[in-house]
């Protein structure tokens, strides 16, 4: 939306949240960060708030001035009932769209902006109507390709976007209402238009692809490990091959992120809903793959320091699911930490953006172990020094690139020998670190 806004200054843009606390914090010209950090958009809010970008906790005005609402909220896994673990929950988007029926007196365009499960619009179409004030309502979908870290480039120079529609005359204009939003900074040949099924299958399908490939070549990392290969010199040799490409063919310590998960679950479950046995497990491996990804990762830190970490001090140097993000959910590192903890071992974190209230309620989230075991087993800090001093291991979990300008040689000197370095991410040097006299375990290499 903030993209939207500063390309698009004659259109007033206004999100809205039921929670004060954090609509609060976005109108907030005080505070140093904001609630998401993302490179970029905080110079970009400043640019357009209070101009033609505004935070407000007034849903049904912002729903009765506006032509267009887009539907933003989330669709986590559900977790009970049927398709518990498995389907989507849409109850957020259900009770949007009541509140769009209830409120709406004059047309309104209605944008899918959530990932929702495909055929969703037929349900958001249905409220719409059957509870509305006999208003007329089209329903687009337009999934989000961003990811975060890059999310404000990926907007501005986006490969493409999707507008699904229906295709009549109506569906056919709202379309264009919303291509021409998108054409303020967009050439028409970067706007997709489809129905709308295949507009919603796509988005799950594009995350599906985008794992699969992560999926892949983790799995070769395990072979590489076994076979003397390195995973670094395949990924590169393979990806050369135009048809195959070069990019998301780093081996790592297994996807995280609200994504990838989340949406190739809900793919499963519509697979299996229809039948689709088959097609159903093919998609499942992807998951699998990346469980025992992390798991593998875990037992290695385990066997690597004498099958016991008991009341040793671990390190991790990220938890964060990716660099250049505070989004921690789903992140590999708090499944590594909860496998160490179980094992009894101290885990100490160093993220630069992720605070450590954050990580305790991941760990929380995870387990049922008590809250306050939790809390005595994992702690955080700022300084990258401080928390590799005295540890048995550090465990690179996330790529951030402040890690490669450490002072390897003085974090060497402050830890238990043999000092062990298990590298999730293949990001360091590994013979600079051998000769610093690090025991270098990286992935697939
Ligand atoms: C993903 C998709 O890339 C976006 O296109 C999509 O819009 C977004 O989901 C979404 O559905 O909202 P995101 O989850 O933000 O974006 O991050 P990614 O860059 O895709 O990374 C996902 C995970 O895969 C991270 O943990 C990352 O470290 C891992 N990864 C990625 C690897 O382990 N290896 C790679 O080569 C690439």
């Amino acid at each position: 939306m903030a993209v939207i806004a500063s390309k698009c200054p004659e259109i007033t843009v206004t999100v809205v949240d039921i929670n004060q606390k954090r609509i609060d914090a976005w109108n907030d010209p005080s505070l140093d960060e904001l609630p998401v950090y993302e490179p970029g958009l905080k110079e970009l809010v400043e640019s357009t708030r209070g101009k033609n970008l505004f935070f407000s906790t007034d849903v049904e005005k912002a729903i009765d001035e506006s032509q267009m609402i887009f539907i933003s909220v989330n669709t986590p896994t559900k977790d009970y009932g049927v398709g518990e673990g498995m389907a989507a929950n849409l109850k957020y988007i259900e009770a949007c769209a009541r509140t769009i029926a209830r409120v709406a007196k004059d047309d309104k365009i209605v944008v899918e902006k959530s990932t929702v499960p495909v055929r969703t619009a037929a349900t958001v179409k249905s409220i719409l109507e059957h509870t509305g004030n006999k208003v007329h309502f089209q329903v687009l979908s337009n999934p989000e390709f961003l990811a975060e870290g890059t999310a404000i480039d990926d907007l501005l120079n986006a490969d493409r976007v999707l507008i699904g529609g229906e295709q009549t005359p109506e569906g056919q204009a709202a379309i264009g209402e919303l291509t021409s939003i998108y054409g303020h900074w967009l050439k028409p040949h970067q706007i997709l238009t489809t129905n709308v099924w295949s507009s919603e299958l796509s988005k799950l399908a594009a995350n599906a692809f985008l794992a699969q490939r992560v999926s892949s070549i983790n799995a070769m990392s395990e072979l590489c490990e076994a076979t003397n290969a390195d995973v670094r010199e395949v990924a590169r040799a393979i990806g050369m091959d135009s048809r195959i490409g070069p990019k998301f063919l780093q081996a790592s310590v297994g996807f995280g992120g609200s994504c990838f998960q989340k949406d190739i679950l809900n793919l499963v479950y519509i697979a299996r809903h229809y039948g689709l046995v088959e097609v159903a497990e093919y998609w499942e491996q992807v998951i699998r793959i990346n469980n025992h990804q992390r798991e593998r990762f875990a037992r290695k830190i385990l066997t690597s320091l004498f099958n016991n970490v008991a009341d040793k001090k671990i390190a991790f140097y990220g938890w964060a699911f990716k660099k250049d993000t505070n989004d921690t959910r789903e992140s590999s590192a708090i499944y590594i930490a909860d496998f160490l903890i179980r094992e009894r071992a101290e885990i100490h974190v160093f993220d630069p953006k992720v605070s450590l209230d954050q990580m305790l309620s991941d760990l929380n989230y995870l387990n049922s172990r008590p809250a306050d075991i939790n809390a005595a087993k994992l702690s955080a800090s700022n300084d990258p020094y401080a928390v590799a001093g005295d540890s048995h291991a550090i465990a690179v979990m996330t790529e951030w690139d402040q890690f490669r300008d450490l002072d390897w040689p003085r974090i060497h000197d402050g830890m238990q020998k043999p000092p062990f370095i298990f590298d999730g991410r293949n990001l360091l040097d590994r013979a600079t670190l051998q000769e610093i006299g690090f025991e270098y375990v990286g992935i697939g290499t």
